[in-house]
């Protein structure tokens, strides 16, 4: 029988969007935050999500009362897993942290649930070495925003069991998206190639290459990127990137990942992208418009 019910430990960014599609794709779906006011922000947002992907075309109009009735905060992490046979955290990107709701959500989930984070770095290996039920553990790495990026990348630990794999891979087709499966490893397949081009750019820019926009020009307009990396490190900050970056040099080492030291500048004199106004780039923050 295919799976019903999901949990979301976490209503932030990704949680609020993940519940938003998992609830338009016909999952019974809780979400849980221990900040009150993180949860109702996320309910909130994942509703107009829901308006949104009507307006969009992306959900039939007649779903979109369905979709909202799926809907539904709970007041604690018991409650949101006790009958769900799919979590999802996507809390604070801490190994402490995440060991701890993983392991708090083995315990109070059906035995059979299968428990999935969302990290984008962590090892899943050891994430599931810290839990009582290992071989239900696994990655489902969304993109930001969910409800828009096609791809979910699945990260199967060393201790995970096939079965958890294919149900994460039905639910992830189920939200409409596209999958690709990589064994544990620092930075997975995206974040990886992802981290290594943006600290090659910001190198780059370091050198007097050439300026910002003509780098990501390149990128856009010579490989059909959407984004040029140092425009897309802007978008999801500067300090998650070198944040990365360190763990993936520690992890990989090589220059390849080593932060350049204008990224540590930007970070320390709090340019962090997009959500501070300013990074590589300037913009109005408002209206989120770039005023390069
Ligand atoms: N933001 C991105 O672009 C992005 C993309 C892919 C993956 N991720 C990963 O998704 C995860 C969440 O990232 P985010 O950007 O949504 O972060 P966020 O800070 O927006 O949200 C995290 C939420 O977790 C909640 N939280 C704290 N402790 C908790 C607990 N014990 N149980 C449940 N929830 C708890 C916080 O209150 C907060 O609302 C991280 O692991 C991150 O690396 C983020």
């Amino acid at each position: 029988m295919s799976d019903r019910r999901i949990a979301l430990l976490g209503a932030g960014t990704m949680g609020h969007g993940i519940a938003q599609l998992a609830a338009q794709a016909g999952f019974e779906t809780r979400v849980f935050d221990p900040a009150p006011e993180a949860l109702a922000k996320g309910l909130a947002a994942a509703r107009a999500g829901v308006e949104r992907a009507i307006q969009k075309g992306r959900l039939l109009a007649e779903e979109g009362p369905r979709a909202l009735a799926r809907l539904h905060g709970a007041k604690s992490l018991e409650e949101a897993v006790h009958d769900a046979d799919l979590v999802i955290e996507a809390g604070p990107e801490s190994l402490a942290v995440k060991c701890r709701i993983l392991t708090e959500a083995c315990a109070a989930a059906p035995e059979d649930a299968i428990v999935a984070s969302n990290t984008s770095s962590l090892s899943l290996t050891e994430l599931a070495a810290a839990t009582p039920r290992p071989s239900r553990v696994v990655g489902m790495h969304f993109f930001n925003p969910p409800p828009v990026m096609k791809l979910v990348e699945i990260v199967r630990a060393e201790q995970t069991a096939p079965e958890a794999i294919a149900r994460v891979r039905a639910a992830a087709e189920r939200m409409g998206k596209e999958v690709v499966e990589v064994r544990d490893s620092p930075g997975f397949a995206s974040s990886r190639l992802g981290i290594a081009l943006a600290m090659e750019a910001i190198r780059m820019l370091e050198e007097g290459v050439a300026s910002a926009e003509d780098i990501d020009r390149a990128m856009r307009l010579g490989y059909n990127h959407p984004m040029g990396p140092l425009e897309l490190t802007d978008l999801v900050g500067l300090d998650v990137r070198l944040a990365i970056a360190d763990y993936l040099n520690r992890e990989l080492g090589g220059l390849r990942f080593q932060p350049p030291q204008l990224l540590r500048r930007l970070v320390r004199a709090g340019k962090l992208g997009k959500k501070a106004g300013e990074g590589f780039y300037k913009y109005q923050l408002s209206e989120g418009q770039s005023v390069r």
